[in-house]
C-alpha cells in the first residue's frame, strides 16, 4: 500500500511566538517601575509580606448579619492593616450583613478601609477584590448581567466588551479595585458546577469574548476613574474534574494543556489582564497552587505574564490539609510561594502571614522571592492608580444602574437565548393566546442569575429586587391572553400536576419552565445530568393533554432533556440569563425578539455521551459518533439563513502566511435577524491527531429579509499551528480544510 504520508517539515514559529511575545499588553511603564522599586526599597519585611497576605472582610467586621452602618471591628480593622500590613481585603461568600448590600454601604467601607490605610507608615493602598463575574456582586441593585455562558451564546463581542465597561464602572463607583473575573477556564465538562461561569467548551470563542470583557473592563489606562484591574480564573485546568464534581482532580497532559486550557490564559494576558487567580484543584497529582511549572515555568518565563497571581480560596493551607503534598503549614507556604504564587487568599486570620515571614527571617524562602512578588503587587497597585484615590472617585447616579446598562444587558439577555427546536414555527405565540404557565423556574429571578449574585449561592429569592420580572410576570405583562399559573413560590416546592393537567385543557399553550435551582462551586456538585423527576413526570402528564408545550428551560448545565423536547413543540434554552432574563424570554417567546443565540456549548443527548464538537476523529469513528441533543453553534432564528460562495484568496501558501476567506450570508426567511456566520478549519492530516473541526472566526450580522452580505475572515497562521510531537507550537505543510455552513473548501501549506 503506497503511504501517502506527506513528506513533513515542522517549522518551529520561533517568529510568532516572539511577535506574541511583544504584542502582548504586558508592556511596563518606566515611571511605575521607578515608584515601585523605590517604594520597594523602603519597605520592611513585614510590610513586605503583609502586602502578599489577602484576607476576607469577615476578619475585620462584625458579621452578625444586621444592616449596620459601619460593619467594621476598628480594631481589627487596624491591626490588619497597620500591625499586619495586609495587602488585599476580599469578601466571599458574604458580605458583612451577609447579603447584598446597598451601593453607599460599599463606598462607605471602603473608604474607611481607604483611611486606615493611609495612615499606615508607607501608605500603600489596600487592594479591595470581589467577584463581579456578570456584573457588580453583593450590591443591591446592580446591574446583573447574562452569566459567561450565555454571554457566549451571544457571540458578541460588543456585548462582551460592554459587559465589562460597565461592570467596571460599578464596582469602582462601589468603591471597589478589583474584579475577579473573567473566568478564562474552558467548559468542557457538563457536569461541572462552574460550567456556566465559563464561555463554553471553545478556546477561540472563549478567548475572544473573555478579550472584548477585559479590554472593555480595563481599557489600556487601569488608573482610568471608570476602569478596573480584572483577574483570570482559574489558572489552568480546573475546569475539567474527570468526575465532573468541583475541585477534584483531572488529567491533561501537556499537548491538552497548551492546546486547549492554556490560549484563552494566553489570551487574557495579551489582553494585558494584571492578576490571575489559581486553580483550586490539581492537574495530574499536582495541586494547582504547588505547580512550578504552571505558575513559573509557563506563566511567567514563557508567556511573560508581569502582574501577580493571588491563591483561591484558603489553597495553600489546603496542600497540607486536603491535598497532603505539604506535611506542615509552613511547608505549605513555602511550596506555594516558591512555585510563584504571589498573594495568598488566606482568608480567615495571618498565619500565611506569620509562616512566610518566619520562614523569610530564616532564609529558607529568599528575600528575592518576595522581592519579586511584592513588586508584581505594587506594580498592579501603581496601574490601577490606587496611590492616587482617596476615596470613590466616581459619583454613583451617572455610573451605576443607569438606564442604558439596563439596555445593554435586555440586549445581553435576548442575544444569548437559544431557540433549539421550533416545530412547524409554532413560535412565536399570539399575544392573545391563553397560555397556563408552570414548571419550578416559571416564577424565580434566582433561576435566570445564579451564583455570585446578591449572594453568593444566589439562592435567596428575597434579596433580588422586586422590580425585575420573573418568567411568568413577563408573559402576564405582554399578553393580553389569559395566563394562568400553576407552581410554587420556591424551586422546590412540588408542583400540583392534577391542577396543571387540569388548566392545560382550557388553555390554548402550556409554557413549562424546566431547568436548575442557582448554584456555585462545591454546592451544586451532582451525580447525574438527568432533571429532577418531579419535572420529568409534571412534563409527561402535559403532554398527555394533547396541548401545545413550549419547553423553557434556565440553568447553569445543560440537563438531559432528550425525551420532553422530542415531544415539546418548541424547545429555548436560556440558560442563565441574569436579572433582564425574563423579559428578555417573554420577548423572544412572543416574537418581539427574533433569536439569535447560538450553543457554546455540546448539549448532551445522555448523561454519559459527552463528546465535544472539536473532538478527535476517533471520537467520530464508527461505531462512535458525535451526536449530542444539539450540537456546539446550534441555535434557530424566527427567519432562515443560508450561506454560500465560499472563496479562499489561495489555496496554495506558504508556512507563516494566513489566508483570507469569503462567504455570502443571506436571510431567506420573512423576518429580520441576527445571524452568526461560523469558520471553522481542519488539518486533514497531521503528525499529531486533530480535531475534526474547529472554530477559527465568527462574525454576527444583522440581516433584512432577502437581504445578502458578504463576509471576510482572516485565518492567521497561527490558528493552524498545533503542539507537535515536540510540544512545540509549529505549523506542518500539508492540506487544511476550512468549513463554513454546508460548504468546504481546501488549501495547502506548502515548504517556505
Ligand atoms: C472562590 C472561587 C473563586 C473566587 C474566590 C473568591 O472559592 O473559586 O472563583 O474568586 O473564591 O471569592
Amino acid at each position: 500500500m503506497l503511504l501517502n504520508l506527506k513528506h513533513k517539515i515542522y517549522v518551529t514559529l520561533f517568529f510568532i511566538a516572539f511577535f506574541a511575545s511583544n504584542l502582548n499588553a504586558q508592556v511596563l511603564d518606566p515611571e511605575i517601575e521607578e515608584k515601585v522599586s523605590a517604594l520597594l526599597a523602603q519597605m520592611t519585611l513585614e510590610e513586605k509580606v503583609g502586602q502578599m497576605t489577602q484576607i476576607d472582610v469577615g476578619v475585620v467586621t462584625v458579621m452578625n448579619g444586621q444592616d449596620v452602618d459601619q460593619p467594621f471591628d476598628m480594631a481589627r480593622l487596624e491591626d490588619a492593616i497597620i500591625s499586619h500590613h495586609v495587602g488585599s481585603i476580599l469578601n466571599a461568600p458574604s458580605t458583612p450583613n451577609n447579603k447584598a448590600q446597598s451601593i453607599e454601604k460599599w463606598r462607605n467601607m471602603t473608604q474607611t478601609i481607604r483611611a486606615v490605610a493611609a495612615r499606615t507608615r508607607l501608605k500603600i493602598p489596600i487592594i479591595y477584590g470581589i467577584d463581579a463575574i456578570h456584573g457588580a456582586t453583593y450590591t443591591q441593585n446592580s446591574t446583573l448581567f447574562p452569566q459567561a455562558i450565555n454571554m457566549a451564546a451571544t457571540f458578541n463581542r460588543d456585548l462582551s466588551f460592554k459587559e465589562g465597561e460597565i461592570t467596571a464602572r460599578e464596582v469602582k463607583a462601589s468603591g471597589i479595585d478589583w474584579n475577579f473575573s473573567p473566568v478564562m477556564d474552558i467548559g468542557r465538562q457538563p457536569l461541572w458546577p462552574r460550567l456556566w461561569e465559563t464561555y463554553g467548551e471553545d478556546v477561540y470563542l472563549a478567548s475572544s469574548l473573555g478579550s472584548a470583557f477585559i479590554e472593555g473592563h480595563q481599557s489600556n489606562d487601569l488608573s482610568a476613574a471608570d476602569k478596573a484591574p480584572t483577574c483570570l480564573k482559574h489558572y489552568v485546568g480546573y475546569s475539567f474534574p474527570i468526575n465532573g464534581k468541583d475541585r477534584t482532580p483531572t488529567s491533561i497532559g501537556e499537548r491538552m494543556l497548551r492546546e486547549i486550557f492554556l490560549p484563552s490564559f494566553e489570551a487574557g494576558i495579551n489582553a494585558g489582564a494584571p492578576t490571575i487567580m489559581v486553580n483550586s484543584a490539581e492537574v495530574d497529582g499536582i495541586p494547582g497552587h504547588a505547580n512550578y511549572h504552571y505558575l513559573t515555568t509557563i506563566l511567567r518565563n514563557e508567556l511573560g505574564f508581569m502582574g501577580f497571581t493571588v491563591s483561591d480560596w484558603e489553597d495553600i493551607i489546603r496542600l497540607y490539609s486536603r491535598d497532603k503534598v505539604a506535611a506542615s503549614p509552613r511547608e505549605a507556604v513555602k511550596m506555594a510561594v516558591m512555585a510563584g504564587v504571589d498573594m495568598s487568599m488566606v482568608p480567615f486570620n495571618f498565619s500565611f502571614y506569620d509562616l512566610l515571614l518566619d520562614l523569610a527571617q530564616r532564609g529558607e524562602v529568599p528575600v528575592s522571592r518576595i522581592d519579586e512578588a511584592v513588586t508584581r503587587i505594587l506594580r498592579v497597585k501603581y496601574q490601577s492608580g490606587l496611590f492616587e484615590r482617596t476615596e470613590p472617585t466616581i459619583a454613583v447616579n451617572a455610573h451605576f444602574a443607569t438606564k442604558e446598562a439596563e439596555i445593554i444587558n435586555r440586549q445581553a439577555a435576548q442575544e444569548s437565548i437559544v431557540l433549539a427546536k421550533n416545530d412547524k414555527h409554532f413560535l412565536p405565540l399570539s399575544k392573545k393566546a391563553s397560555i397556563l404557565v408552570t414548571g419550578p423556574t416559571a416564577n424565580l429571578l434566582s433561576v435566570m442569575n445564579g451564583g455570585w449574585t446578591l449572594t453568593w449561592q444566589g439562592d435567596d429569592e428575597s434579596l433580588y429586587p422586586k422590580n425585575k420580572l420573573t418568567l411568568l410576570e413577563a408573559i402576564k405583562q405582554k399578553t393580553s391572553g389569559k395566563v394562568t399559573y400553576v407552581g410554587g413560590k420556591n424551586y422546590q416546592d412540588e408542583i400540583n400536576i392534577e391542577q396543571a393537567v387540569t388548566e392545560a385543557r382550557t388553555h390554548d399553550v402550556v409554557v413549562l419552565a424546566l431547568g436548575e435551582k442557582p448554584y456555585t462551586e462545591t454546592s451544586g456538585n451532582i451525580d447525574t445530568l438527568n432533571l429532577p423527576f418531579p419535572q420529568l413526570q409534571l412534563a409527561q402528564a402535559l403532554f398527555a393533554t394533547g396541548k401545545p408545550v413550549v419547553l423553557v428551560t434556565f440553568g447553569g448545565r445543560p440537563r438531559i432533556i432528550t425525551d420532553i423536547a422530542q415531544q415539546a413543540n418548541a424547545v429555548v434554552l436560556g440558560f442563565l440569563p441574569g436579572m433582564e432574563g425574563g423579559v428578555a424570554m417573554a420577548d423572544v417567546l412572543f416574537g418581539d425578539i427574533n433569536p439569535s443565540g447560538k450553543l457554546p456549548i455540546s448539549y448532551p443527548r445522555n448523561t454519559n455521551d459527552i463528546v465535544l464538537y472539536d473532538h478527535k476523529p476517533m471520537e467520530s469513528y464508527a461505531p462512535n459518533q458525535y451526536n449530542p441533543l444539539y450540537p456546539f453553534g446550534h441555535g434557530l432564528s424566527y427567519s432562515e439563513f443560508e450561506t454560500h460562495g465560499l472563496t479562499l484568496d489561495k489555496t496554495q501558501i506558504q508556512v507563516g502566511e494566513g489566508i483570507e476567506v469569503s462567504v455570502d450570508v443571506k436571510n431567506i426567511g420573512k423576518m429580520t435577524g441576527k445571524e452568526t456566520v461560523l469558520v471553522y478549519l481542519n488539518d486533514v492530516v497531521a503528525s499529531v491527531t486533530r480535531p475534526t473541526k474547529q472554530l477559527k472566526a465568527y462574525a454576527k450580522v444583522e440581516l433584512k429579509p432577502n437581504e445578502i452580505k458578504k463576509l471576510h475572515f482572516t485565518i492567521s497562521a497561527d490558528a493552524m499551528s498545533l503542539i507537535g510531537v515536540d510540544m512545540k507550537r509549529q505549523i506542518e505543510i500539508g492540506e487544511f480544510k476550512v468549513m463554513v455552513g454546508n460548504e468546504s473548501v481546501n488549501f495547502n501549506v506548502n515548504e517556505k
